[in-house]
């Protein structure tokens, strides 16, 4: 972890949560965050859209921020189902996660399509975290470093800063198997991500890479340790308070 990158903890529910179970964890781990007057990391919680509203309300104030997990390219307009930047940020959303694999593979979403919705994001006034990682079959063909840049350099949003955007690293074959990268293979995809940056930013040494993948308790920090690990996106251990504030308290 780097003195100069703040790390960010966050949290995506993805589609799970009903309101009142919901408020009860977040409320578990407000009061956790209420422990620490100035909390050295952010934190962040994603959680499904319909919740957005009820959950920025828990977390009013807190240091703990909301976030979405998807949203349109596009403004507003006859889009049925979708979601915009400018509605979760009405809603009390300030982050949004865009480009998580599962989209990638469940709605075929490309890199052309990632980038967009993260200009999206930032027109609407929130920080666009932005989701690389290869498959398992990328990763046994030893393409991971090469799927990572064509990710990086084409998911990039124009008008990226370190302030407006941060990256997330996520192997698909981590996400929700309990297997982790090595320290040593985070290590190398982190170092690699940052040099890309370096081609493409002017402040890349400030943006914040998180990792994510199987991130738990047990696991956090020897994770956060790693050079260039600036955070994590925590899936399943983020649904409760008392699994997700130990990994938090890596980086309080
Ligand atoms: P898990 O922590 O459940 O592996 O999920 C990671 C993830 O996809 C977070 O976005």
């Amino acid at each position: 972890m780097s003195n100069q990158r703040r790390p960010l903890i966050a949290g995506n529910w993805k589609m799970n949560g009903l309101a009142a179970a919901a408020a009860t964890e977040l409320k578990a781990l407000v009061a956790e965050a209420k422990n620490h007057s100035a909390p050295n990391c952010d934190i962040l919680i994603c959680p499904p859209a319909t919740l957005v509203r009820e959950m920025a309300a828990v977390t009013s104030d807190s240091a703990v921020e909301i976030g979405g997990q998807d949203c349109h390219g596009n403004e507003s307009g006859a889009h049925t189902g979708d979601i915009s930047a400018e509605m979760l940020k009405d809603a009390g959303a300030s982050y949004c996660i865009v480009g998580h694999s599962e989209r990638r593979a469940d709605h075929d979403e490309s890199n052309a399509t990632v980038k967009a919705k993260a200009e999206a994001a930032h027109r609407g006034g929130l920080i666009a975290i932005v989701c690389v990682g290869e498959t398992l079959a990328e990763r046994e063909a030893d393409k991971t470093l090469e799927v990572i840049s064509d990710q990086v350099k084409n998911s990039l949003p124009s008008g990226a800063t370190a302030a407006n955007t941060v990256i997330a690293y996520e192997p698909v074959w981590a996400i929700g198997t309990g297997k982790t990268s090595t320290p040593d293979d985070v290590a190398a995809v982190h170092a690699h991500i940052r040099k890309e940056l370096g081609s493409l930013l002017d402040d890349s040494d400030k943006m914040r890479i998180l990792y994510g993948g199987s991130v738990k308790g047990s696991n956090a920090e020897e994770l956060m340790a790693v050079e260039n690990v600036d955070g994590a996106l925590v899936g399943g251990a983020s649904l409760k308070a008392v699994d997700f504030w130990p990994i938090v308290a890596t980086s309080i």
